[in-house]
């Protein structure tokens, strides 16, 4: 376990060079700095491509519009969240559904989900609030 948590960091840690060397210690400390970050990211996750935002928001904005989501569509998503997680769907002319929360984690509620789908659905959120891991096992089987 470790090995594995030091292989991680070792995988996601960037050596900044002399042109970051203003800025050193942040990962986002420079054009180089950060396309390392990305590739080492994409490396890690096994994917072609990590792409990183200077905030949650516009990543979440990218998504739906790299999802396509538009006028008519409709994402799910806790009732009790932050508007930044709302701004990017309103953004793309989509609506909001929310869905109630569980009373003891503040995580969106699985077992109210596929009462909230209809044929206009896109998307599901899952948001993890306050570093409680959202039910997703159930998300997941739901939306597949
Ligand atoms: C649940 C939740 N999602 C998203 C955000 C927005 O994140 P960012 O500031 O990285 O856009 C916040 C900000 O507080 C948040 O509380």
């Amino acid at each position: 376990m470790e090995d594995e948590e030091a292989g991680r960091s070792q995988a996601l840690s960037v050596s900044s060079g002399p042109e970051d060397a203003s800025r050193k210690g942040s990962v986002m400390s420079g054009p180089k700095t950060v396309r390392q970050y990305e590739s080492k990211f994409a490396e890690w996750f096994g994917a072609d491509y990590a792409f990183a935002f200077w905030k949650g928001r516009v990543a979440l904005y990218a998504i739906l519009k790299a999802m396509g989501i538009g006028s008519g569509d409709e994402i799910l998503l806790p009732g009790y969240t932050c508007v930044m997680n709302v701004n990017p769907i309103k953004y793309l002319g989509a609506k909001p559904i929310y869905v109630d929360i569980e009373p003891t984690t503040y995580n969106i509620d699985a077992t109210l989900l596929r009462d909230r789908i209809s044929p206009n659905t896109k998307a599901i959120i899952a948001q993890h609030t306050y570093g409680y891991p959202c039910d997703m096992d159930s998300v997941m089987d739901i939306a597949a």
